[in-house]
């Protein structure tokens, strides 16, 4: 198992802060990027930082290619609720990433398992991400990849589990709008990005975060435990995300990998 490197910062202003200086490294030191994208609540403000970071010409996204994780299955891109409409208004739609560069998941149900299809080989093509941004679930889930008795390597249609649709209606214009399936890069696809970010941030990942870094075990049960196998991993937490973290961590440090 490799060791991930983990970063602790107090807030997450200062988390996001860090991930767009990080994000922003990358993208500078490459003729060309591809750049995986998460969405959901975590992101959102280092999505902020990187529109402001291009506004005061510190960034140029002329070279980036990006490709997103996941979106849910019955939305239209153009749905307020889709992901793809997320990334468009928190990201896309404010720097200058060119049109044909953008490879979002779409989730309209026709066809979908073709969608799924074109995706991999597009990704493949591509040689698989630079750099992929990650949240996590409070289930530990990365992408869609819901906790499960297997993983799942390639883009695939799943089914949301109870705690996800749970916890991620509150985002939804009307809850009862949730779907319950949604298309996920799989963890085979993750794992091939060569550099992984994975944010934290809030006591309600504490529990996760724990699990997550001082499981000895990696497990689809845990999705996220499988971070273990990447050679390059950072975790960057705020320090409600890292409580328990920084409670072991000196006490436990040799089982952190
Ligand atoms: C979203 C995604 C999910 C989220 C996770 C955490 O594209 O892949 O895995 O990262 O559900 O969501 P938030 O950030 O809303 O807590």
């Amino acid at each position: 198992m490799t060791k991930m490197r983990i970063i602790v910062k107090k807030n997450e202003e200062e988390v996001s802060e860090e991930a767009s200086n990080l994000i922003i490294n990358e993208i500078k030191n490459k003729e060309k990027f591809v750049l995986g994208l998460a969405t959901g609540e975590t992101p959102i403000k280092t999505y902020a930082k990187l529109v402001n970071a291009y506004k005061q010409g510190d960034v140029d996204f002329s070279n980036v290619k990006a490709f997103n994780l996941d979106e849910y299955v019955g939305l239209e891109p153009s749905d307020v609720d889709s992901y793809s409409y997320y990334l468009h208004h928190n990201l896309l739609d404010s720097v200058n990433v060119n049109e044909e560069n953008i490879h979002l998941l779409n989730g309209e149900t026709i066809k979908i398992n073709q969608i799924a299809k074109d995706y991999d080989l597009k990704l493949e093509k591509n040689g698989y991400t630079d750099l992929q941004i990650l949240g996590i679930g409070l289930n530990g889930h990365i992408g869609f990849n819901e906790p499960n008795s297997y993983y799942d390597f390639g883009t695939h249609v799943t089914d949301l589990s109870e705690s996800t649709i749970n916890v991620n209606k509150r985002l939804f214009s009307e809850q009862n709008k949730m779907p319950t399936k949604a298309i996920t890069m799989g963890i085979g696809s993750i794992l091939k990005s060569k550099k992984i970010v994975l944010l934290a941030t809030g006591s309600k990942k504490d529990e996760i975060m724990d699990k997550v870094i001082f499981s000895n075990q990696i497990t689809p049960e845990i999705p996220a435990t499988i971070l273990k196998l990447h050679k390059d991993v950072t975790i960057i937490m705020d320090e409600e995300a890292a409580k328990t973290y920084l409670k072991k961590a000196g006490t436990e440090r040799e089982n952190i990998n």
